[in-house]
């Protein structure tokens, strides 16, 4: 198949192109998701074969507006509705009890659906010409880093799909925060680009899934059925080293070998010349790290590293996002030096 490349004002094009079935990488605030007309079973099921992506994890549902929420889900409560009010368009994600109308290939045949509206003109521009939801998980082949910008949309679906929008790159660079309105107490499934204590400011308490900081154990279920997946991970085996970022840089220096990749911190390029170095931004500005870390990622897939050390942001703000990634992509491979000025 010859994948056309399609620019931000070609929304006519892509509306066209997902009306008749087909499958076109859109740009959205977070990372470029991989769209096709969510009430077309046959086309939603192709998103699945692109990306070699298990049947059993479900897929986002994008729509344009808060209003357009009663459509596809029920029993919605006014939680939905303020998170929505405060963050959307945005980068969040709410599970919520789904209508009949949702395709079962699009849950998974979970009773709940996943629905965010995003923020990104040409995927909301996109939304309303197709008048009808997009399903769209990330754009990435299923186990890769997600695509932060059209070229890892080239890299991963060139063939496969019909058609890449090029939005520039992600401002946001991490995908959606997920959070479950289906409990009692909200539960965060995924962090992501909106924060977890913004979310908290809107919601009070909020459960943090046991699956955001640890591995799951044999045979143990997560609540968003994509956790349990290995990802972002590059081939090389990493080990996320967290704690104080002085101590974590020393800590990878006394290790390093001939074949080593490194990710670290804008501050500590300097220290690691002459190996394979991936800096991800200042030690103090975790929403460029959050925005860098999957190119980061990516880019040792083209080395020759054969393991790589990773320093680590602290869970504040987008930084238990980062370190989310950063851990999974670890297969939570951990060295911990915790805070503090010892050597
Ligand atoms: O930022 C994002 O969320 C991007 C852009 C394209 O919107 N999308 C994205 O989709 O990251 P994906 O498919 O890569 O990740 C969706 C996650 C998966 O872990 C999936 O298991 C979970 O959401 N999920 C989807 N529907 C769910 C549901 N009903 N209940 C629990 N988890 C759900
Ligand atoms: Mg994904």
């Amino acid at each position: 198949m010859k994948t056309q490349l399609l620019t931000q004002r070609d929304i006519d094009a892509a509306a066209a192109i997902l009306r008749e079935g087909g499958l076109v990488a859109i740009p959205t605030e977070t990372v470029y998701g991989l769209g096709a007309d969510a009430l077309n079973p046959a086309a939603v099921a192709r998103i699945f074969e692109a990306k070699g992506r298990p049947q059993d994890n479900p897929l986002i549902l994008h729509i344009p507006e808060v209003s357009w929420l009663e459509r596809y889900c029920r029993n919605i409560p006014p939680a939905a509705y303020a998170l929505a009010e405060r963050f959307w368009p945005g980068p969040l994600t709410m599970v919520l009890p789904r209508r009949s109308n949702v395709p079962n290939v699009v849950t998974c045949g979970l009773d709940t659906v996943g629905i965010r509206c995003p923020n990104h003109p040409a995927f909301l521009a996109v939304l309303r010409a197709l008048d009808r939801p997009v399903a769209a998980p990330s754009g990435n082949l299923s186990g890769r880093p997600s695509p932060t910008c059209a070229a890892h949309m080239v890299e991963d679906m060139d063939g496969r799909i019909e058609a890449i929008m090029d939005g520039g790159p992600c401002g946001v660079g991490v995908e959606s925060t997920i959070v479950d309105l289906t409990t009692p107490i909200p539960r965060l499934l995924r962090p992501g680009g909106l924060p977890l204590e913004a979310l908290r400011e809107v919601l009070g308490e909020v459960a943090v899934d046991r699956a955001v900081n640890a591995p799951l154990a044999a045979g143990e279920k997560p609540r968003a059925p994509g956790m349990k997946y290995r990802h972002y991970a590059p081939k090389a085996p990493v080990t996320v080293v967290a704690g104080d970022s002085r101590r974590t840089a020393r800590y990878i220096l006394r290790r390093i070998g001939e074949r080593t990749g490194v990710i670290c911190f804008d501050e500590y390029v300097s220290d690691f010349q002459g190996c394979t170095v991936e800096a991800i931004g200042s030690a103090k500005d975790v929403g460029e790290q959050a925005r860098r870390l999957f190119d980061a990622l990516r880019a040792f897939d083209a080395t020759e590293v054969d393991v790589i050390f990773a320093q680590c942001p602290g869970d504040a703000g987008l930084g238990l996002a980062v370190a989310n990634r950063l851990k999974k992509a670890a297969g939570f491979q951990i060295v911990d030096l915790g805070e503090g000025e010892r050597t």
